[in-house]
């Protein structure tokens, strides 16, 4: 674990904010270092998720054939096979007693505590996330707007370290599940992300970020 940290400046924060765009054409010959994508994939493990409870999976999708059989199904966008890396992004339909248990043994590992003396917060989940009988699309609706989290943070953290990214919601989850396949899983495509290496040709990388006026997004109250 770290013991301290060396903060960026803000402007190099913003810098990187304005660098990232969602990129619409990839290098295809240009690949990430193993270093910047283990870096990234670190980054969605430590993405926070309430409770900790990481109910996701995050699928790096290597194969060429299956990228191309996922481009067909993502409305034939070239990021899909074109950049270096593609990562899915999955979410968990359900929570279970198992699920809560295993963070349970996993804090108390980690921390080197007595299972014991995580009863309490073991039973406010059972509480809340099984024992008030909450519909199957609350629960559902809770974790993908955790993996949404996920998808900022490494799309932020890919900017901060010069790595290109685009964001993927225009692509059939049902057909991503069926080609990947999570089908009885309990895990559901939401997303995807490309990342990789901006190509010289994408007209997009130079065009102004439309963005409406900071007093009206952020309000002071
Ligand atoms: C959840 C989400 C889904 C998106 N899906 C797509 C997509 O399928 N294809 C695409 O080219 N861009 C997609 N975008 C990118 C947005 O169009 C883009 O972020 C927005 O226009 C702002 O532009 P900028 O990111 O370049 O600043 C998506 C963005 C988000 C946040």
């Amino acid at each position: 674990m770290p013991t301290s940290t060396t903060p960026i400046t803000p402007q190099a924060l913003l810098a990187a904010q304005n660098w990232r765009y969602a990129t619409k054409a990839f290098d295809p010959a240009a690949k990430l270092s193993a270093e910047q994508w283990q870096a990234l994939a670190e980054s969605l493990r430590l993405s926070p998720s309430s409770f900790g409870l990481q109910l996701w999976r995050f699928v790096n999708v290597t194969d060429t054939a299956l990228r191309a059989e996922l481009r067909k199904n993502s409305w034939g966008q070239s990021q899909v096979t074109d950049a270096s890396h593609l990562v899915v992004f999955t979410a968990k339909e359900n929570v279970t007693q198992a699920d809560i248990q295993k963070l349970i043994d996993a804090t108390a590992k980690t921390r080197g505590l007595p299972v014991e003396k995580l009863d309490e917060y073991k039973k406010m989940m059972v509480d809340m996330l099984i024992s008030s009988g909450r519909p199957a699309a609350d629960t559902f609706a809770w974790t993908s707007r955790q993996v949404y989290i996920a998808l900022g943070n490494l799309m932020t953290s890919a900017a901060v370290i010069g790595v290109d990214s685009c964001p993927i919601e225009g692509l059939d989850a049902a057909a991503y599940d069926r080609l990947l396949g999570l089908e009885g899983s309990g895990y559901r495509t939401l997303a995807a992300c490309a990342l990789g290496v901006r190509s010289a040709s994408d007209k997009y990388a130079g065009a102004p970020k439309v963005r409406y006026p900071m007093a009206e997004v952020v309000v002071n109250k």
